[in-house]
């Protein structure tokens, strides 16, 4: 392997270690991070033009020279590759090959401490925007298919065992304003990657007369307020890592129930064939495969989050090599938070819900006990009490087999002697989920109500998207106006 290349070498007089040189080099993971150093270049060398800090006629060749390298990148023409120590270094070797001795201003007042930070930074929001919209899609579908189930009956569960009677649409919904308040967090993750270290140099800020106000704004970021912060600074990777974990962590707990309710045992739900597996040697099997990935994967995200927390305990200010390795990890959660929202849409669009067995699996567990002792409540028994009179009903319906429902009037009345026929037909497991209709409650009206809440909160996330406008630089990048007023 040649030997990486690097921007220093003045004071050394030995070659690196080779070992070491390969040990420390960041180029095969950091050159995601390219089109995001380019826009953040541009900014820069913008900067450095309008304040005169480099001359007009470098400023041009730079801007041009870096536009040109971005425009090859996004077409594909140009591959981040070669013996470079890490990404910023592969840039500012690739540009002076393609615009000679202009390139070697680039760097003026600015160090990689604040460049790989800014670059990052870029790159974290642009990859939360994209979750963000994957995230709306799979809760598009979860309100989408929670519409045609508010009238779909099943039993809700604690701790695991038959509770009380609900919708699916309800249910459905639940993992909706989980995935809501993802989506939150997401916006939020954006918003704290959105001040820009650039112009913060080693540590030490510098002596041109910079204007970090202006990078930033070309990159759509607010300046940073202390030098030795911003290149210290990781806690918008935690955040996003966070946002990234807490959002599998849901998603695992929905797919849990995927493999719960397409078990035979359970039977609420069949896989269409195109997102089961199938067994090496058990010919009858059909695996709920991606869901158990997406459990697993959870796990993964949530070892991204506590690395990321765990480099950071201990470096003193201001940057450290240990930061380097911030973005391993942090690629891992995005690029797995991705994968698994996709993953989770394509399940929850192959899942077929069995509506008998949902309605079958009302009967046998009592689950109306609660109603009945409310229904005496309402007929002026302390709730303690009629607790107690329903728990004795519940263990005569148990001894004779029977339904609660079952249970004749008189036998009810041994009890519960304030019962009447009412009291009766409110057993019913269908009669519960109606009569539950507390806000936020299970009842079709409130669930067809709580539908229209979900889908005014998705409206909600989707035009805070389309308000997050790309760097102006960007924009200008795209549009050729790179050297005209901005
Ligand atoms: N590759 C480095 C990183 O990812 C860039 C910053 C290097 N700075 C330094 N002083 N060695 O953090």
């Amino acid at each position: 392997m040649s030997e990486n290349r690097r921007l220093w070498g003045g004071r050394f007089g030995e070659p690196v270690d080779p070992v070491l040189d390969r040990f420390t080099s960041s180029f095969v993971f950091d050159r995601v991070l390219a089109p995001h150093d380019l826009v953040a270049s541009l900014a820069h060398a913008r900067m450095l033009r309008e304040r005169g800090i480099v001359s007009a006629a470098d400023g041009e060749q730079i801007l041009l020279g870096l536009s040109g390298m971005l425009h090859d990148l996004e077409a594909g023409a140009l591959r981040v590759e070669g013996g470079d120590e890490d990404v910023h270094t592969w840039i500012e070797r690739l540009l002076t090959e393609r615009i000679g001795d202009a390139a070697r201003r680039l760097h003026t007042a600015r160090s990689r401490n604040d460049q790989t930070a800014v670059a990052l930074r870029l790159l974290v929001r642009a990859r939360l925007l994209d979750l963000h919209g994957a995230v709306e899609s799979l809760a598009g579908a979860l309100v989408a298919s929670a519409g045609s189930h508010l009238e779909t009956f099943l039993p809700g569960y604690t701790h695991l065992q038959r509770g009380q009677p609900v919708s699916l649409a309800h249910h459905l919904l639940a993992h909706f304003w989980f995935l809501d308040a993802d989506a939150a967090r997401l916006e939020r993750a954006f918003e704290g990657a959105g001040s820009s270290p650039l112009g913060a140099g080693a540590l030490a800020g510098t002596v041109h007369p910079i204007d970090p106000s202006r990078s930033a704004a070309l990159l759509g970021l607010v300046p940073f307020r202390n030098s030795m912060h911003a290149v210290a600074d990781r806690d918008y990777v935690v955040e996003a890592s966070f946002a990234c974990a807490l959002l599998l962590v849901h998603l695992s707990r929905w797919a849990e129930e995927v493999v719960l309710w397409t078990s035979r045992e359970f039977g609420f739900a069949r896989l269409a064939d195109s997102v089961a597996k199938g067994s090496s040697i058990m010919p009858q099997k059909k695996n709920p495969e991606a869901a158990e990935v997406l459990r697993g994967k959870s796990g993964r995200v949530l070892g991204d989050l506590v690395a990321h927390l765990v480099q950071l305990k201990g470096i003193p200010l201001t940057y450290n090599s240990d930061l380097q390795e911030d973005k391993e990890a942090l690629f891992d959660a995005l690029d797995t938070a991705a994968g698994g929202v996709a993953a989770a849409e394509s399940l929850l669009r192959g899942l077929r819900f069995d509506e008998e067995r949902m309605r079958a699996a009302l009967r046998g567990g009592f689950l109306t006990a609660t109603d009945l002792a409310d229904g005496l409540v309402r007929r002026g028994m302390a709730f303690r009490d009629a607790h107690e009179c329903a728990g004795r009903a519940v263990r005569r319906a148990e001894e004779r087999s029977v339904e609660l429902w079952e249970l004749g009037l008189d036998e009810l009345r041994e009890y519960c002697p304030s019962a009447d026929a009412d009291l009766l037909r409110s057993l019913d497991p269908e009669a519960s989920v109606r009569a539950h209709a507390s806000p936020g409650g299970p009842a079709p009206g409130r669930c067809a109500e709580q539908l229209g809440a979900a889908r005014a909160a998705l409206d909600a996330r989707g035009s805070w998207r389309q308000a997050q406008a790309p760097p102006p630089i960007y924009r200008a990048h795209l549009e050729g106006t790179l050297l005209e007023e901005l």
